[in-house]
């Protein structure tokens, strides 16, 4: 197997700022969470190879948080993004839930939307935030599984919304029964967003507070040791902290990808993404799908498909960055809107070239809606600057749009696809992936292929 010199830290840390992303959260979060975490962890007298999966379990908390993100939206009838930012500072007392909820509930919804909003989170409201976090807990331990994390990690990652009062959720399981991980997680995570909002002693007096109740009394004791020593708030809120927590992994060994682990992860990772919307379910997976039948198609070797592959799987990937309330919109998006859906193949370019191993995928993530015409967005380029490894993924990519559901129209046969996909040949996509496309589906029972897929 081929081994490649990159981090596996470096690129965890990177794809967890698309899951502040997805979150709400200023950039950055995780790996604050990550620095105040394994802070803890070492001041409590946690072994090395403990430490190292506390510190994965730390940058890869919120996994799952795109899973529910539609749900959210269509619940509360409001911008996901901010509804998951300023839920994590209600503490849970009932005046604070009644405030949030009003304050948050179709705050651009009419009155009688807002009215059925509010009876359903009255008469449902545990019901619907355990089922909430129950998806998200579960999806983000699979995922974590899936880029080969231990148990431990999963584990951390699944009963993060737990309280050591047994007050938390989904199970409510209390005291040693919460996952020691999930305990330092859900404290660090708390200590950044109170630090982030209102300064370094809204977070001490929040976490003690909060000792007992949501959080290990013994930990809390620890985070507020760790926070009295000198320079650790200015680490925290230095420019390098990225570096600062690349360079201390704990291990005695940083953990190295190879090529084949790199495409486990871009495969997680497309779960991610798909998991936003109910419209995105599979899209990536089918995209990859589409990109390699052009690739096989065009005789392009191994190493160049494996790239396009990655490239697919990742292509929508600033799609985190971008609320459901737009994502998941049954009618023609305003002027606003369309400018904010324009905006995930930025963050698509943003997020992925800060991952080393990712660079040259994302400048495919940043073009795959640019047109040969150059009416396509975000940058309007014309045919000569957009190369031949963008137009297969766009081709591919613009396929699976067409046939799959979307939430302004149904899915239409392959048959009318391929003709509206012939008729802006040339000017829209590129003939020759077109061509090899069909070419592909011709020698490949698609029809069949594609709802198994969808259904799987
Ligand atoms: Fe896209
Ligand atoms: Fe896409």
């Amino acid at each position: 197997m081929q081994t490649i010199q990159i981090r596996l830290a470096e690129i965890i840390e990177a794809l967890s700022k698309a899951l502040d992303l997805t979150e709400g959260q200023p950039p950055g979060h995780c790996i604050r969470a990550c620095f105040i975490g394994t802070h803890i962890g070492r001041e409590i007298g946690m072994p090395d190879g403990e430490l190292q999966e506390l510190y994965y379990t730390l940058l890869l908390k919120d996994l799952g948080c795109s899973s529910n993100a539609a749900r959210i939206c269509e619940l509360y009838l409001a911008d996901d993004l901010s509804f998951k930012r300023d839920f994590k500072l209600v503490d849970g007392s009932l005046g604070q839930v009644l405030r949030f909820v009003l304050g948050h509930t179709g705050v651009q919804a009419g009155l009688a939307e807002r009215f059925r909003s509010i009876l359903n989170i009255v008469q449902n409201g545990g019901e619907i935030v355990t089922g909430l976090i129950r998806t998200r807990c579960q999806r983000g331990a699979e995922i974590a599984r899936q880029m080969r994390f231990s148990e431990s990690v999963a584990d951390g990652v699944l009963n993060l919304d737990e309280h050591w009062n047994g007050g938390g959720k989904p199970l409510g399981i209390a005291g040693d029964s919460v996952p020691l991980f999930s305990r330092i997680a859900l404290l660090s995570q708390v200590a950044d967003i109170f630090q982030m909002s209102n300064g370094p002693d809204a977070a001490i007096a929040e976490v003690a507070k909060r000792a007992g109740s949501w959080f290990d009394p013994a930990l809390a004791a620890a985070f507020a040791r760790v926070a009295a020593r000198p320079g650790f708030w200015a680490a925290l809120r230095s420019d390098d902290l990225e570096a600062i927590v690349l360079e201390s992994e704990p291990g005695r060994q940083a953990i190295m990808a190879t090529e084949d682990y790199l495409d486990d992860i871009a495969a997680a990772f497309a779960r991610v993404i798909d998991a936003k919307s109910p419209y995105t379910s599979g899209h990536s997976d089918r995209v990859a799908l589409f990109t390699d039948l052009i690739a096989e198609e065009m005789g392009i070797d191994e190493g160049g498909r494996r790239f396009l592959r990655r490239a697919a799987l990742l292509h929508d990937i600033g799609k985190l960055g971008v609320s459901n309330s737009v994502l998941d919109k049954p009618g023609k998006l305003d002027d606003e809107e369309w400018m904010a859906m324009k905006r995930h193949a930025e963050f698509s370019e943003m997020i992925l070239s800060h991952i080393g191993a990712f660079s040259d995928v994302a400048k495919i993530g940043g073009a795959h809606h640019e047109r040969l015409d150059g009416k396509g967005y975000p940058r309007g380029l014309t045919a000569e600057e957009i190369p031949m490894e963008v137009r297969i993924v766009s081709t591919a990519d613009v396929f699976d749009a067409l046939t799959a559901d979307r939430p302004y129209r149904a899915a239409m046969p392959i048959s009318r696809a391929f003709a509206i996909l012939r008729e802006g040949a040339g000017q829209s996509h590129d003939p020759i992936c077109i061509e090899a496309l069909e070419r592909a589906l011709r020698k490949t029972p698609l029809e069949v292929t594609v709802a198994a897929r969808a259904a799987a």
